[in-house]
């Protein structure tokens, strides 16, 4: 399939069926992976394939929705949603499905080039992401990318019965 961008190492898609997998369902329902994700909950039944084919059949089409590829491999995904023309804003979601590949930059290199495409390339000024207060790894992407803290909700969603702190980050067009 055509790339639509690229980073040193990473390859970006239009996500689409052809990436609906048993791996990319694998990466849904494993626990370590579920518990950063908003859409899904970590102990409720796992997501089925017809889910996930539902899912990718039906993205919001104003999203840009980007399988992330290396070495012919599907990976991960990244998004930018929410885009406000208006006032020159998207919020970014981004997940690195394949464990055997964590740890190893990914996540960062495919934040920081889709940050840059949101400036150079949709003409925004701001973009936005929120994640876990627990989630570690996501919180360093961010800070390596350049994105400031902007907001700590306490309490903010309920994941499996307990309530959990959001924070929320942003990164102004440098
Ligand atoms: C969070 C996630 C995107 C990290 O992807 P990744 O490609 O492994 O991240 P990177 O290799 O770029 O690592 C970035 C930094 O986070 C650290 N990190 C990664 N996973 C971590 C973890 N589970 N706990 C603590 N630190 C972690 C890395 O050590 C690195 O920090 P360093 O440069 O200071 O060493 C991936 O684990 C994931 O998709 N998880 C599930 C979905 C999710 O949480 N998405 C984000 C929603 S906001």
């Amino acid at each position: 399939m055509m790339s639509l961008l690229e980073s040193p190492r990473l390859k970006y898609e239009k996500l689409s069926l052809i990436h609906v997998t048993d791996r990319y369902l694998s990466w849904i329902n494993d626990p370590v992976i579920r518990i950063g994700l908003e859409s899904v909950s970590v102990s409720g039944p796992p997501s089925t394939m017809d889910d996930l084919k539902n899912y990718v059949g039906n993205l919001d089409q104003k999203a840009h929705v980007f399988a992330i590829i290396w070495k012919e491999s599907h990976i991960g995904n990244i998004k930018i949603h929410m885009i406000e023309p208006k006032h020159g804003r998207a919020e970014i979601g981004y997940l690195i499905g394949d464990r055997s590949v964590s740890g190893m930059g990914f996540g960062t290199e495919a934040v920081g080039r889709i940050t840059r495409y949101c400036f150079e390339n949709l003409d925004l000024r701001k973009v936005t992401a929120g994640c876990y207060a627990d989630n570690m790894g996501s919180i360093r992407i961010l800070e390596k990318n350049g994105y400031l803290q902007e907001g700590h909700l306490k309490f903010h969603i309920r994941r499996d019965g307990e309530y959990i702190d959001v924070l929320r980050f942003g990164k102004l067009k440098p």
